[in-house]
């Protein structure tokens, strides 16, 4: 496994790689949910690029950028044995050098769910996205279905760009509670970590309801809030039942509709989602 923190050296041992590429973009911190997509890689091409890059221009002045979690030298253990090829963990420095000043932005879909409680985080997201995908020119990048937006984002963006390369979506890894897994866990307190659960089984609940014949989105949104909020440590920031392509709001369920919600477990903010097919 080689690591490789330029450019210009990733595009050097690019070069010597067994087509096709696979690709798998994290911001490092990982566990199981990331290794899924590694070994989805794995599987699918002879060889596989991962970079490890905490990209600052997807996180808001208020966020966590600072203080994201970081632990590079275990990532790199990890890595390792799921047989990556190559490691490209970039500087902020080398990606965005003084004079950086273009962007790449996906309209309407970027500005819903994340993007409206989130502005410029999808900016930042497709931008570091474009230039990897530049850098690592994969055949496939795998993506988890965790962060359910992001994934129709970029799916927008290749599509619309016309960016050679298809993009995976790979099932999301939850803990043997129903957490999803993610970096973020790491901010909650054993109690917190306890209350977290409350995302997944509103999620569940939904699905349940839609597959006893509920198809109104308003009662379903309505049957999730009532049990989150039966959490004293959870603050919805919203909970949504949208077209899985428009991302715009349904009345009527009709599949597939994605599920999702962004809720603060004390002051983490947490997202989860299922998909109604
Ligand atoms: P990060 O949060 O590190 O996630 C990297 C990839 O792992 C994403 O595609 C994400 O959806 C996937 N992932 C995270 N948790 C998962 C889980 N529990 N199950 C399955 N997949 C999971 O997403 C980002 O980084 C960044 O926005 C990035 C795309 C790297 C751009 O900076």
């Amino acid at each position: 496994m080689k690591v490789v923190e330029t450019i210009a050296e990733m595009r050097r041992l690019r070069l010597e790689l067994t087509e096709p590429v696979g690709f798998v973009p994290t911001m490092g911190y990982l566990h199981d949910g990331h290794l899924a997509l590694v070994k989805r890689a794995r599987a699918e091409n002879p060889s596989v690029v991962v970079s490890l890059f905490v990209n600052p221009t997807q996180f808001g002045p208020q966020e966590d950028f600072a203080s994201y979690p970081r632990a590079t030298r275990r990532d790199l253990t990890m890595l390792e044995k799921g047989k990556t090829d190559i490691v490209f963990m970039p500087s902020v420095a080398e990606v965005y050098p003084p004079q950086f000043d273009s962007w790449v932005e996906v309209g309407k879909i970027s500005q819903r769910l994340e993007g409206a409680a989130r502005p410029a985080h999808f900016r930042g997201v497709t931008t570091v996205v474009a230039k990897l995908f530049n850098i690592v020119q994969p055949a496939k990048a795998y993506f988890g279905q965790k962060d359910a937006q992001q994934v129709v984002v970029i799916r927008k963006m290749v599509t619309d760009l016309n960016m050679n390369l298809e993009v995976v979506t790979c099932p999301t890894v939850r803990e043997p509670d129903g957490l999803a897994m993610s970096s973020r866990n790491t901010y909650l307190n054993p109690e917190e970590r306890r209350a977290a659960v409350v995302l997944y089984e509103s999620l569940k609940l939904a699905q349940r309801q839609w597959s006893q014949g509920e198809k109104d989105a308003a009662k379903l949104r309505q049957t999730m809030t009532a049990l989150i909020q039966k959490q004293p440590l959870a603050t919805i920031d919203y909970v949504s039942i949208a077209d899985n392509e428009t991302l715009e709001e349904l009345d009527k369920v009709k599949p597939p509709a994605l599920v999702s919600l962004a809720v603060k477990i004390g002051k983490t903010r947490l997202i989860d989602n299922v998909i109604l097919e």
